[in-house]
């Protein structure tokens, strides 16, 4: 994290930090095209990206990252795209993993692990076991991950372990979900402009604000991200009660 740390003192403090911030990285494809380059040109740099705001978010005090990498539904893609894809992660994981162990992030896969092929699988098991215990930044890595597939892995798992219908509770489902024990996320941000939720964490999002710019996810550099969190900071959270009902985080939190 070292060089770009320095530059902190161009960043005042912020107030009211985000605990959870979740970001669907939209727009490498037409980062590419816009440079005449191939998409994985733009998911290679959406990737190299992701290092900077990490250590940004380390810096500015967000406790929980998550990141929505693949859908179910980017199966539907060529497959060379998404041949792509998986290898760049397993690169990322290759790279990337040492060093985001020793800056004390802890990793943690949303999704299905099922459809991966074995030794990625295997990476990404390893790369949880070993950053376990760590508690600077939880990194939720949403992998073949989607908010209907979850709801129905929650209530497939409900159902298997006999839960009464009338003894299951909002909470008995987000215990269900990939997420369980992770708060809900306070800020969704989407690069790219789109203004859909494209299946991501639709059981959690239920109460985050959002924030969604034109910016492009390889271009969302640090000072990107301090004005989406500058932005949070103005938002007035009112959880469907009325202003200042400050409680509500201590209740809802963890
Ligand atoms: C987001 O960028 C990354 C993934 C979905 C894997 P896109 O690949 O969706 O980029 P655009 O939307 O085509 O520009
Ligand atoms: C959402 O982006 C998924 C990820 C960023 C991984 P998409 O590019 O797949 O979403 P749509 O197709 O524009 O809704
Ligand atoms: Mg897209």
């Amino acid at each position: 994290m070292g060089s770009e740390e320095s530059t902190s003192s161009a960043y005042p403090k912020l107030t009211h930090v985000p605990q959870h911030v979740a970001i669907i990285m939209d727009g490498n494809g037409r980062w590419a095209a816009a440079r005449g380059l191939p998409r994985l040109n733009g998911h290679q740099a959406g990737t190299e990206n992701l290092r900077r705001v990490i250590r940004a978010c380390v810096e500015f005090g967000v406790k929980i990252l998550t990141i929505y990498a693949f859908s179910t539904e980017n199966w539907g893609r060529p497959a060379d795209e998404v041949e792509g894809l998986m290898h760049i992660l397993e690169e990322v994981i290759d790279r990337e993993l040492d060093e985001l162990h020793r800056e004390g992030v802890k990793l943690r896969h949303i999704g299905r692990l099922e459809r991966l092929k074995p030794a990625l699988r295997e990476k990404v098991l390893h790369s949880m076991e070993l950053t376990a215990n760590n508690d600077r930044l939880l990194l939720c890595v949403a992998w073949n991950y989607g908010g209907r597939d979850e709801i129905l892995h929650a209530v497939q798992g409900i159902i298997k372990e006999g839960v009464p219908a009338d003894q299951v509770t909002e909470q008995t489902i987000s215990d269900h979900l990939y997420t369980a024990g992770v708060p809900d996320p306070d800020l969704i941000i989407r690069t790219s402009g789109e203004m859909r939720i494209s299946n991501f964490l639709i059981w959690q999002a239920a109460y985050s604000e959002w924030y969604v710019t034109n910016t492009l996810w390889p271009d969302f550099d640090k000072q990107a991200l301090y004005e989406a969190l500058q932005e949070y900071g103005r938002r007035d959270r009112r959880f469907g009660r009325l202003s200042h009902c400050e409680d509500y985080g201590e209740q809802h939190a963890g």
